[in-house]
């Protein structure tokens, strides 16, 4: 009997904490949704480089604990219109989803690039794992709202990206296949308005 006890009670413990983390993920989703339509938000010019440092110190961790290696080259620095939250937000997705496929792979030695791109008129930032890529067939799907390959995906992440990049930062979202992996480009229109800066 007492053997079933512990048996119960780890059982309880882990559905607990399973329940707990999907309340938090879907407590989440709702503020973004929130957020994502609030009239009177602010759209300010915001440093690339920054918003990928602040972004990757949330994930950093995780990472490290998946034994993924990640690596930032930036070509320059590049400020873009818009809202910084939102665009962590994205950028937050596309690191968590490589995560998530190289573990999935099963690949030994997982890594992430990522890219700072900067154009007369445009900032790319490219985010590449080696996580073995989108399965043929799917790429056209992966920006479908609800679409997902994963058990506790909601599948709302990349139609979220793409609709953040697109309507709130006049920009481009697009996913291709590579050698060992998927590689995310977000493109967006680069500000150039030092006096207004200024007054930031
Ligand atoms: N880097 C990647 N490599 C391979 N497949 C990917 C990658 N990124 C996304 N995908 C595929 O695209 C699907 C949709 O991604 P999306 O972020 O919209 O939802 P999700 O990650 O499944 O769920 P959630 O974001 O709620 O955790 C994923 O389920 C996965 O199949
Ligand atoms: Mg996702």
């Amino acid at each position: 009997a007492h053997a079933f006890q512990e048996l119960d009670q780890h059982y309880l413990d882990a559905a607990v904490t399973d329940g707990q983390r999907l309340i938090q993920k879907m407590s989440m989703t709702i503020d973004d949704f929130r957020n994502f339509f609030r009239p009177d938000k602010q759209s300010i010019r915001f440093n690339l480089h920054t918003i990928i440092q602040e972004t990757l110190q949330l994930v950093d961790a995780s990472l490290k604990n998946h034994g993924i290696a990640v690596t930032l080259h930036v070509d320059k620095a590049a400020a873009v219109q818009g809202y910084p939250n939102e665009y962590s937000q994205v950028l937050l997705n596309i690191l968590t989803n490589a995560k998530d496929a190289i573990v999935e792979s099963g690949v030994n030695h997982g890594r992430i690039d990522i890219g700072l791109n900067v154009a007369e008129n445009m900032a790319a930032v490219t985010v590449a794992d080696n996580g073995g890529g989108v399965p043929s067939g799917i790429l056209e799907k992966i920006f479908d709202p609800y679409f997902t390959t994963k058990e506790k995906g909601t599948g709302i992440g990349l139609y979220m990206s793409k609709m953040i990049i697109e309507n709130n930062m006049k920009g481009t979202l697009r996913a291709d296949n590579v050698d060992h992996g998927a590689v995310f480009s977000i493109a967006c229109p680069i500000a150039k308005n030092p006096q207004k800066a200024l007054h930031e």
